[in-house]
């Protein structure tokens, strides 16, 4: 019999309560957007973070966010670069406001504080795979999400209404008697009365716990990107959304084949500054395959090197960008210089050792243009969400934009929508646990079969392996065994989306269905939890990249 996936996840009864109107889960800056974009509207924010506020992958994005604020760009060109990369499986309404709304947001982000990289006093914009202007906005060179976290914790320390708990990993999401959002039970590591688990008792909850990268053995996500949110919001009756598109960054560094865990990236905007891929014998690996060559869309390059380092048997290429010279590399890129170097290459005397690892979820809890998840109470931005703005493959620093947009569209519509305080309904579903031993076994499978290149066969081994690993049992709550436990459920429901998908589209890669198939695949994968199983589906809607309309 199919192990079931668990309703609930088994922890011990709550030992504390605490309240507030709005509990907001993840500080990156999906997350402290939210909460400050709702400061002064609604009461008490309670913003929970699983580790402490600058934990979580803002603080590790390099190359920017991307909006329409050079000269000679606008929206309309945004919008069709972001539904370009897409490969059709945007959903066209939600990218339009991506790209009109994005660069008022990233003003009002400045206004809070970010202080992004100016030259000759303008604001200092590259290009990205997949963009054909210039509008990149970096700050510290290469450390645009350590400053935005930097600036937004900033803000966030200011605003009296908005308290933090921090080492609070958020388990289930506690629902009334209508199956509205009552609450989240939570574990901290704390000392006092907070701590362990406890129920923090809110009227709404906005999910911004980000990705789901911990799936993978490699992945240039940090550690804490385990997928929590995803499982929590299935497991109260959310939809996950377009799961099987998991995004595959073409240059990561590659620190041999037993590296495991968060690995360094090399930013696309050093290619967007000249750099070019090679392989080892020194040939160019991206000419001829794209008009816009080592600028091609993210899922196009990480393809292109993976068909090389198949062909010629190696398990890395090279990024060539010696002739950017030293004074250039410190400048515009001090961090990933330091990076390379503390694993012992110079970047400005030698190649790089790159090949693909895992980056971004394009797909996530399901939502619509106001960030709602489908269980009232409930909302969901950032990596967490599928707000249809990414589609098969995401356009290259349009991350940190989706965040900073569609929260501020959640506190438009949150505050009009807040319920009256409600009770949990006693929750007698079955609760179920692994141990945290599943993990490793858990990535190898899902890096060999749902990985870069997937295929019938090896997802139904997959599904077999995930399934003997469900069948093990904990019965020793605690942050692994949750972590992992979610790690499974997520992990199950992407090899379900990513075997339904029989084409090859964006950064779904099937070696049996080797084509894009817009007469039977345009459209969405959903999956639902019913009844301890994973139930998916496929929602058909017109494909979406021919430009705007
Ligand atoms: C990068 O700097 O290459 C990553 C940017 C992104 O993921 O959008």
């Amino acid at each position: 019999m199919t192990p079931a996936i668990p309703a609930r996840l088994v922890a011990p009864e709550p030992g504390w309560t605490e309240t507030a109107d709005v509990v907001v889960i993840g500080s990156g800056i999906a997350g402290l957007t939210a909460a400050l974009r709702l400061h002064g509207q609604v009461g008490r924010i309670l913003v929970v973070t699983k580790d402490v506020l600058d934990a979580g992958s803002t603080q590790w994005a390099q190359g920017g966010i991307a909006a329409a604020l050079g000269p000679g760009d606008t929206p309309a060109q945004h919008e069709r670069d972001t539904l370009v990369a897409g490969a059709g499986a945007c959903d066209r309404e939600a990218v339009r406001v991506l790209v009109t709304e994005g660069p008022a947001a990233v003003h009002e982000l400045i206004s809070w504080g970010a202080v992004f990289d100016h030259t000759d006093g303008a604001l200092s914009l590259t290009r990205e795979g997949g963009h054909h202007r210039d509008r990149i906005a970096h700050a510290g060179g290469d450390a645009t999400g350590a400053e935005i976290q930097r600036a937004l914790i900033a803000a966030v320390e200011q605003a009296p209404e908005i308290e933090v708990i921090q080492h609070a990993l958020a388990v289930d999401l506690l629902t009334d008697a209508d199956g509205a959002v009552a609450g989240v039970t939570v574990h901290v590591l704390g000392e006092g009365q907070v701590d362990g688990v406890g129920q923090l008792r809110c009227r709404a909850v906005v999910l911004a716990s980000g990705g789901l990268g911990q799936v993978f053995s490699q992945s240039t996500n940090p550690a804490v990107a385990t997928g929590d949110g995803m499982a929590l919001a299935l497991r109260a009756g959310a939809t996950l959304r377009d799961l099987e598109f998991v995004q595959f960054h073409p240059t990561v560094m590659w620190l041999g084949a037993h590296s495991r865990g968060q690995q360094p990236l090399i930013s696309e905007a050093v290619r967007g500054e000249g750099a070019f891929l090679v392989d080892d014998q020194g040939r160019r690996v991206m000419e001829g395959v794209h008009p816009l060559a080592d600028l091609a869309p993210r899922d196009v390059v990480a393809k292109a090197i993976t068909r090389r380092m198949n062909q010629t048997g190696k398990p890395h290429l090279w990024l060539d960008a010696r002739h950017l010279g030293a004074d250039f590399w410190a400048r515009r890129f001090p961090t990933i210089l330091a990076t390379a170097r503390e694993h012992g290459v110079d970047p400005v005397t030698e190649p790089i050792p790159v090949a693909p690892a895992q980056h971004y979820a394009s797909g996530g809890v399901a939502t619509d243009l106001w960030g709602r998840a489908g269980v009232p109470g409930l909302y969901a931005t950032g990596e967490v969400a599928c707000s249809g703005v990414h589609g098969a493959n995401r356009l290259a620093s349009n991350s940190l934009l989706e965040g900073l947009v569609f929260s501020r569209r959640i506190a438009e519509v949150l505050p009009g929508e807040l319920r009256d305080w409600t009770e949990p309904a006693p929750d007698r579903r079955p609760a179920g646990l692994v141990p945290g031993t599943v993990r490793r076994p858990l990535q190898q499978t899902m890096t060999a079969e749902v990985g870069v290149l997937r295929s019938a066969e090896g997802m139904k081994s997959a599904v077999a392996d995930l399934e003997a690993l469900a069948s093990e049992r904990s019965t020793e709550p605690g942050p692994d065994a949750w972590e992992t436990s979610n790690l499974l459920t997520v992990s199950r429901a992407l090899t379900e989306a990513a075997a339904l998908r029989q084409e090859t589209r964006g950064s779904h890669w099937r070696e049996d269905h080797p084509e894009r198939d817009d007469d039977r695949w345009a459209g969405h994968v959903d999956v639902v939890l019913r009844d301890g199983e994973l139930v998916p589906s496929f929602h058909p809607s017109p494909a979406t990249d021919g430009g705007p309309a």
